[in-house]
């Protein structure tokens, strides 16, 4: 498995613990994945450049730093996907919401997709593509897929829990494209659920089931 980047610290690992929980409220539910995002979110932005700058402050005048470089664009993974947007909206409120509609065939686990719009300057962005769930990969490599057929070059994925086989098939199919997420679980079921996982996200977001 290669760039892959696991967030260990202890707000995320109990937050994920919780959320693994089968007891946990659809109301829980939802605002864990959103905190977990928005701690995630600081994570994965570490490396944005900074330029100084000088600001005046109501004493003095202070050299600063403040973030330039590339704009930002997220990307969710239609549906579970949705309940990370608000946790990394709340930490870079100037970035641009793509969204990708996509959802796994039950019989044949292969991922159909019903929608996607960019934002028109995608191009010029470091896209974060968001899904909870990277489970055989195919989701989220079919979705980086359509990105990079918009021209877009720097696209990074964060998902909150990773199974082995879904890591090694991005790795295998987007080589360039870093994986962020919060654990990594070994195996997958007959319906290639990941165990253990924390069950259906979509569903435990918007209490479908
Ligand atoms: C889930 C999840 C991922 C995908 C992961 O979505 O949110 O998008 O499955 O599985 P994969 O790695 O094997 O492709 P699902 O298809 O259940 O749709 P939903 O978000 O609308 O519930
Ligand atoms: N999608 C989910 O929501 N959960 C899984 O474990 C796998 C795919």
């Amino acid at each position: 498995m290669k760039n892959v980047f696991v967030f260990e610290h202890p707000l995320i690992q109990h937050k994920i613990s919780l959320l693994r929980d089968k007891n946990t409220s659809t109301k829980e539910f939802r605002e864990l994945v959103s905190e977990v995002s928005m701690l995630m979110g600081y994570e994965v932005t570490r490396n944005i450049p900074l330029q100084e700058v000088e600001i005046e402050t109501p004493v003095g005048v202070a050299r600063t730093k403040v973030m330039y470089g590339k704009k930002l664009g997220i990307v969710p993974i239609l549906r579970a996907g949705l309940g990370m947007v608000d946790g990394m909206l709340r930490l870079l409120p100037m970035a641009k919401v793509g969204h990708i509609g996509l959802y796994r065939d039950p019989e044949t686990l292969q991922p159909v997709e019903y929608y996607c719009k960019l934002p028109v300057d995608a191009q010029e962005r470091d896209i974060v593509v968001l899904d909870p769930m990277l489970a055989t990969g195919g989701s989220a490599s079919a979705a980086i897929k359509f990105i990079k057929e918009k021209g877009v070059t720097s696209i990074k994925l964060m998902c909150l829990i990773a199974a082995k086989a879904g890591i090694k098939r991005i790795n295998a199919d987007h080589p360039d494209v870093e994986i962020y997420c919060a654990a990594v679980d070994e195996e997958l079921n007959d319906h290639a659920y990941i165990v253990p996982g924390l069950g259906d996200a979509g569903d435990r977001l918007f209490g479908t089931k």
